[in-house]
């Protein structure tokens, strides 16, 4: 539950760790409390030493606290499993009042929901995307509706989507959390937090594919008829693109990183004259003049995200859902800063890419944490907020973490 009146959230990236507080005004969310650390103890989005990711977490939530003096507790959490088993299933109870009550819906969702979970893994999220009622058997329509209770029918049907995420992960996330003195609220795959703030029902109706570039990860979430369809977590990210630069001109990852923030641009053919730029190699001498051009390095730098965006569309194409993404691809993380990145995305898949932004009706703050890098922070308080369309679903039977129910109405 939210701390008081407020909603908590961690964002622990690979490259930071943010913590946000938000609380309700005017029907949408306003952020008015932060910290960002920089990250530790995470590598490729996934936690691989407790202590020091759980240092990062205290930092940053120090920080917040700081910024506006409002204590806190429970925080909402990402998640980026790689090993991740997500299933979209259905479930179908016949009616006997006549009309839909919240219990036929809740016994509709248990029913979608009784998938055998391997014993590594566990549900962290489960998303209703779409009730049907009276679908005929055979030519396989019904009435699809937004809010099902109240309505009469003879079946109603709920379309879910469920993620499976290792124990592992979990318990790496939970035993951060609490090492850093805070408690854990929920977790949310880190793609379903990033699309909160910026797709809207419109585009998911159309279908359109979110892209968050981190510096670890790449998050997709697929949203189709109004729903979200697919997630993945691809291993590779922004710290991939710098290291590509490092191995290409013999210099640190830090010098790399500097050459890409200031220079860097994902498009070669925008660079219509080159230029030398100053660098540094690894064994230089301090009094070491060095050049590079400024082709040479966006060329690298093009090489890498081509890279990355094969690896997506390989991803997508096996799950044939590349096709049906009418309103294309939108991108955040703070990958998608470098210059260009929309641009030649649309060039690689040829359909519709565009750079995020946040849907500014569901959530404030300041101008600096609007942008891409923040999505999932955002995102995860916009889901907590939303938690009274959650219902908890599954009893915590073997000490797994409880798993919630996100639906579009109120019970
Ligand atoms: N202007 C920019 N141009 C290119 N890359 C950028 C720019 N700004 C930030 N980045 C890259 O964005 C990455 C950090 O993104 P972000 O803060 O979203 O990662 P994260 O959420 O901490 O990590 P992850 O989600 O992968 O675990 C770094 O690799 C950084 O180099
Ligand atoms: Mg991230």
């Amino acid at each position: 539950m939210a701390d008081n009146h407020f909603f908590a959230s961690v964002d622990i990236g690979s490259h930071k760790t943010v913590v946000l507080l938000a609380e309700e005004a005017d029907g949408r969310l306003a952020v008015f409390g932060h910290g960002i650390s920089k990250s530790a103890g995470v590598k490729k989005g996934l936690i691989n030493d407790i202590k020091k990711a759980a240092q990062a977490i205290k930092e940053a939530a120090d920080k917040a606290y700081l910024s506006c003096g409002d204590g806190f507790h429970n925080v909402s959490v990402n998640i980026s499993d790689p090993h991740l088993t997500v299933i979209n299933r259905e479930g179908q109870i016949t009616i006997t009042g006549g009309e839909i009550s919240e219990r036929d819906l809740g016994l509709a969702i248990k029913s979608a929901c009784a998938v055998a979970t391997p014993p590594n893994k566990q549900v962290v999220n489960s998303v209703s995307n779409r009730y049907t009622l009276d679908k005929n058997p055979t030519t396989h329509q019904g009435i699809v509706v937004d809010q099902p209770i109240g309505q009469e029918a003879k079946t109603l049907e709920v379309s879910m989507h469920i993620v499976m995420v290792s124990n592992q992960c979990v318990n790496a996330i939970d035993q951060s959390i609490r090492k850093s003195g805070l408690g854990l609220n929920n977790i949310v795959l880190n793609s379903m937090a990033s699309s909160e703030a910026y797709i809207t029902q419109d585009e998911k109706d159309e279908g359109i594919c979110l892209v968050d570039m981190g510096a670890g990860v790449t998050n997709l979430s697929v949203f189709t008829k109004g729903g979200i369809t697919y997630s993945a977590v691809i291993q590779n990210g922004g710290n991939q693109v710098t290291q590509d630069i490092a191995d290409a001109f013999d210099t640190s990852f830090k010098e790399a990183e500097r050459l890409k923030l200031k220079h860097g641009s994902a498009q070669i053919k925008t660079i219509r004259e080159d230029r030398l730029i100053q660098f540094k190699q690894i064994e230089d001498p301090k009094d070491c003049e060095r050049y590079l051009s400024h082709q040479s390095l966006v060329e690298v730098i093009e090489q890498s995200y081509l890279d990355l965006f094969s690896q997506i569309k390989q991803n997508l194409k096996s799950r044939k859902l590349y096709r049906s993404l009418k309103s294309g691809f939108v991108l955040t993380g703070g990958a998608s800063k470098v210059k260009n990145c929309d641009a030649l995305l649309l060039s690689c898949f040829k359909i519709r890419a565009k750079q995020g932004r946040v849907n500014t009706d569901k959530i404030t703050a300041d101008h600096r944490l609007l942008g891409p890098e923040y999505a999932c922070a955002l995102g995860l308080l916009l889901f907590n907020y939303d938690e009274s369309d959650l219902r908890v679903a599954q009893e915590d039977d073997k000490g797994k973490f409880i798993d919630k129910i996100k639906d579009k109405f109120n019970f």
